[in-house]
């Protein structure tokens, strides 16, 4: 199939509408938690970002939706800004209901709908990497119910369901331009802030301290003796699965999978010089509470 071809963009479209499902947060069996449960929601990370994230998503793909004439491309972008819409209504109701520590912040005013659009595109695609890995650590430790995963299984999914609706839209964006569609200036740009912010993860995984990124700051509630690998090795295996349902056709996200795999090719082949950290011990999630 050509990439930025009718076909291409009937494809692309038509998966991510079949892909949409009915729900309310508010209508999701949210299960009680015990107090330990509580406190280890509560010493996560990343509410105020996944709030802040979530909540200006859905009003800037909505304003580039309004300066968009095909109309099915319109569609699909208004769908994906009520979907993520959603999302923020859905951790603002987790955050309500479990009493969790967050920042209210102001949302900013888009002045740039289509760049913003692409650098949040880009963005997506290195979170949901980082976040499926974090998902399965987390759902494996079975430290909270597993009623809190499944209904954060509807955010994977559907988040799966926008990096590659993203990455064969921006696809065909750039070929209707006549430009290449992954060697662009602009391309590069966000692909360079993502091996960035892929840094950010690798050093995260060995500084304890404040500030490490938090994905893997997250890893750690759930994991005893974490370490990069098994950080990474969870995100490349639950992303090669998330992704492999789509249509061979279409494109799926490949640089950030493609650059951890090659660091976990060479973290395999590093001498162990710390024994006690490596491997073995920390290949263990962390067991659960009784
Ligand atoms: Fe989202
Ligand atoms: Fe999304």
């Amino acid at each position: 199939m050509q990439i930025g071809s009718e076909a291409h963009k009937e494809l692309f479209i038509r998966t991510f509408r079949e892909g949409h499902r009915r729900y309310e947060p508010k209508d999701l069996d949210w299960p009680e938690l015990a107090s330990d449960e509580l406190a280890l929601l509560r010493g996560l990370p990343f509410w105020t970002h996944a709030l802040e994230f979530e909540s200006a998503a859905g009003p800037m793909i909505r304003s580039l939706a309004a300066t968009i004439d095909d109309r099915e491309i319109r569609e699909a972008l208004e769908l994906q800004a009520y979907e993520e819409s959603r999302h923020a209504d859905l951790v603002a109701f987790m955050l309500a209901r479990y009493d969790l520590p967050f920042e209210e912040r102001p949302l900013e005013a888009v002045e740039n709908p289509l760049g913003a659009f692409i650098h949040f595109g880009f963005e997506e695609c290195l979170d949901s990497f980082g976040g499926f890995g974090l998902f399965k650590l987390a759902r494996d430790s079975e430290l909270l119910p597993e009623g809190i995963f499944a209904i954060f299984e509807n955010v994977m999914r559907e988040e799966a369901q926008h990096i590659v609706f993203f990455v064969n839209w921006f696809a065909h964006h750039q070929a209707q331009k006549g430009l290449p569609w992954l060697r662009g200036p602009r391309g590069l740009w966000h692909y360079a802030l993502a091996v960035a912010q892929l840094g950010d993860l690798v050093r995260g995984g060995e500084d304890e301290e404040e500030g490490a990124d938090f994905i893997a700051t997250g890893a750690k509630a759930f994991v005893d003796d974490l370490s990069v690998g098994l950080v990474l090795e969870a995100c490349v295996s639950e992303n090669e699965r998330r992704l492999a349902g789509f249509d061979r056709r279409l494109l799926v996200p490949r640089f950030v999978p493609s650059l951890a795999a090659a660091a976990l090719a060479v973290l395999d082949r590093l001498p162990r010089r710390r024994a006690a950290k490596s491997t073995e011990s920390s290949r263990r999630v962390r067991a659960p509470r009784g």
